[in-house]
C-alpha cells in the first residue's frame, strides 16, 4: 500500500513556537528516502496551509457550517486558527483515505489531530485510536490549566469540548472511548483523570510500562484496539519519549519511554497489521539538540512501517 505523506506545519496549539518546523526538518532528514528504501511507494502530498483567518475579535470564532462569526467567549488560544487549519486538514486526510493510501501525517503540534482524525473517521465505522503521549490531551476549556488546544485534542476527538471544535467532526462515525488507548502517560490534569475513569478510556501509564514491560502493554493495547474495530489510528506525540531521547519538544516530562521501548512498540504495531493511519507530532526543531529528536522520530516512523534490524 502506498504511503501518502502529509505535512501539517502548524504550531499555534502549544505554548511555544517551533512545532510548525517539524515536517520540514523530518523531510530534510530523509524520511522519504528511508521509506523508499523499505520498498514503500511514498507520495508527498505537500503541506496543509492555514487559510487566511479573517480578523475576528477574541470573543468571536468562525462557525464552519454557517461560515459566520459567532460569539465564542472562551479562554481557548488561537481558536479561529485551529478551526480553520483542522477543517482543511480533515478534507486532505479524508482524500488520502479515499485514494486507498496510508495517511502518514507529520506535525505540527498535537492540535492538528482534531483535523486528521476528523478526516479519517469519515471512513471507519469503528475506529480504534492509540494515543502515545506523556499527556492525556483530554482537557476542555473547563479543565485546561493553559488554554492551549494541543492539550485538548483527544477530548475533541471524543466529542468533548468547544462546539466549534467538535463540529469539525460532524457527520463522521463516532469513536468509542473504550477503543481508545493512551500509552506513556505521566502528566495528567485532574479533569483528565476524571475523564479517563468515567468514559472508560484505557490508559497505560509509565507505571504500567515499568510493571508489565512494553511488550505486555502493547499486547494488551493492540488486543483492545484490534477487536471490534475496522481501523486503528496511531497518534504519536514525541514527548511520550523521555526528554533524554527527545529533547526537541515543547512540553517535555521526565520519566518517559526510552529509545528501545519506543522502537519495540512501533515494531509490534507494524507486526500486528492493525494500524491504518498515523501521525507524528510535537517535534520542535528549535529545542532540539544535534537533531537528536528529529532523527529519533525519523527512525520510529521507519519501525512503524516495517523496518527491522535484520
Ligand atoms: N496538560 C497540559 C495542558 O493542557 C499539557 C498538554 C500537552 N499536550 C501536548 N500535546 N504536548 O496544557
Ligand atoms: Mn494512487
Ligand atoms: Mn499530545
Ligand atoms: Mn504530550
Amino acid at each position: 500500500k502506498a504511503v501518502s505523506l502529509l505535512s501539517v506545519p502548524f504550531g499555534l496549539g502549544g505554548a511555544r513556537q517551533g512545532a510548525e518546523l517539524g515536517p520540514k526538518v523530518l523531510i530534510e532528514a530523509g524520511i522519504v528516502r528511508h521509506l523508499t528504501n523499505l520498498n514503500i511507494q511514498v507520495i508527498n502530498e505537500g503541506e496543509v496551509i492555514l487559510p487566511p483567518v479573517a480578523a475576528a475579535s477574541e470573543l468571536t470564532a468562525i462557525d464552519t457550517s454557517t461560515k459566520q462569526f459567532v460569539s465564542a467567549s472562551t479562554n481557548l488560544k488561537y481558536l479561529n486558527e485551529i478551526i480553520m487549519l483542522n477543517t482543511v486538514a480533515a478534507d486532505r486526510v479524508s482524500n488520502i483515505v479515499e485514494q486507498g493510501h496510508f495517511p502518514l501525517i507529520l506535525g505540527g503540534d498535537h492540535s492538528i489531530s482534531i483535523g486528521t482524525i476528523a478526516g479519517i473517521r469519515r471512513h471507519y465505522r469503528n475506529l480504534g485510536v492509540i494515543w502515545f503521549d506523556a499527556h492525556g490531551d483530554l482537557n476542555t476549556e473547563a479543565t485546561s490549566p493553559t488554554g492551549n488546544i494541543h492539550g485538548m485534542s483527544l477530548a475533541v476527538n471524543l466529542g468533548q469540548g468547544h462546539p466549534l471544535l467538535t463540529q469539525i467532526h460532524q457527520s463522521a462515525y463516532p469513536i468509542d472511548p473504550s477503543k481508545v488507548v493512551i500509552i506513556g502517560a505521566r502528566s495528567l490534569d485532574q479533569g483528565e483523570r476524571e475523564y479517563i475513569r468515567s468514559f472508560g478510556v484505557t490508559c497505560f501509564t509509565m507505571h504500567d510500562i515499568d510493571r508489565k514491560g512494553m511488550l505486555r502493554v502493547m499486547e494488551e493495547a493492540l488486543a483492545i484496539v484490534g477487536s471490534g474495530t475496522d481501523g486503528v489510528h496511531l497518534s504519536f506525540d514525541i514527548d511520550s519519549l523521555d526528554p533524554y531521547e527527545a529533547p526537541g519538544t515543547g512540553t517535555p516530562v521526565q520519566g518517559g519511554v526510552n529509545y528501545r521501548e519506543a522502537h519495540l512498540a512501533l515494531e509490534l504495531m507494524h507486526e500486528s497489521g492493525l494500524i491504518t493511519s498515523a501521525e507524528f507530532v510535537e517535534v520542535n526543531p528549535t529545542l532540539d539538540q544535534n537533531k537528536r529528536t528529529v532523527l529519533l522520530a525519523n527512525g520510529l516512523i521507519c519501525s512503524l512501517l516495517g523496518q527491522t534490524i535484520l
